[in-house]
């Protein structure tokens, strides 16, 4: 069976001393984890991190990367770089990027065959608002927006992990029911089944105020393979409790 994969997402939240203490709690409360683990840090924080975790089994990611191989983009850092050092993933078109940046679906696929093509495991996020829920949208919206990474990305499909991040559910504390999380996730599987032989391997990670007490309910469901964590990843024995929880 392919291993849950716990991610947590910082956001615009650290500092060396907070990170510091964070990743030792972490460490020491690590007991032999049955999933894969990665923080996803600001940038200016992922070469701390990475040696922070060293020998660990807690592997690094960032939270974003340029769809430009290199140049004149000033203020972007590029797959190549996150792959010299030592960045695992990187999560593309978080919906705080969507929503502030202005990211499109073309943009968050090239972002996607960036990482790919430089060995960086890109974690695609795709989710609906509320008003495209209320307005039955929900499974339009998720496809159309994998869709453009499926078309950009072809056979390496396979290699990518997604996160469905419902945007009504995202630091809210409202988290879609068990039910409703792997309905779209279902969705989602049969939609990557359907460009792929490996659709099976690809995880696909529920996220939006996933916390120590609702994750072991979410990640029974048949195709939620973990967890993109936002704020119970900031502390360590929240974070700790639903790695313990992914089995
Ligand atoms: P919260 O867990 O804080 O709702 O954030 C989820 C998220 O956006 C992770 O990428």
């Amino acid at each position: 069976m392919k291993k849950k994969l716990i991610a947590g997402n910082w956001k615009m939240n650290g500092s060396l001393a907070a990170n510091e203490a964070l990743i030792k709690a972490l460490l020491a409360g690590l007991n032999n984890p049955g999933c894969a683990i990665a923080v996803c840090v600001p940038a200016i924080y992922l070469a701390q991190v990475r040696t922070l975790v060293a020998e660990s089994p807690i592997d690094v990611g960032a939270q974003d990367v340029s769809q430009h191989e290199s140049g004149a983009f000033t203020g972007e850092i590029s797959a190549a770089m996150l792959k010299e050092a030592g960045i695992r993933y990187a999560i593309v078109g978080h919906s705080e990027r969507r929503q502030y940046h202005l990211e499109s679906d073309a943009v968050v696929a090239l972002k996607a065959q960036r990482a790919l093509a430089c060995g960086v495991t890109p974690i695609v996020c795709v989710g609906e608002t509320l008003a495209e829920r209320e307005a039955g949208k929900t499974e339009e919206v998720v496809k159309r927006q994998l869709a453009a990474v499926i078309h950009t990305n072809g056979h390496c499909i396979s290699e990518i992990v997604v996160a469905y991040e419902p945007v009504w559910a995202i630091g809210t504390g409202k988290t879609a029911s068990p039910e409703q999380a792997q309905a779209v996730h279902a969705v989602l599987r049969a939609q990557l089944a359907a460009a792929t032989p490996n659709a099976e391997r690809v995880q696909i990670l529920y996220g939006g105020s996933m916390n120590a007490a609702n994750a072991a309910q979410l990640l029974s469901q048949a195709d939620i393979d973990g967890g993109l964590v936002g704020g119970a990843s900031l502390k360590a024995p929240d974070f700790l409790s639903i790695i313990a929880a992914a089995l």
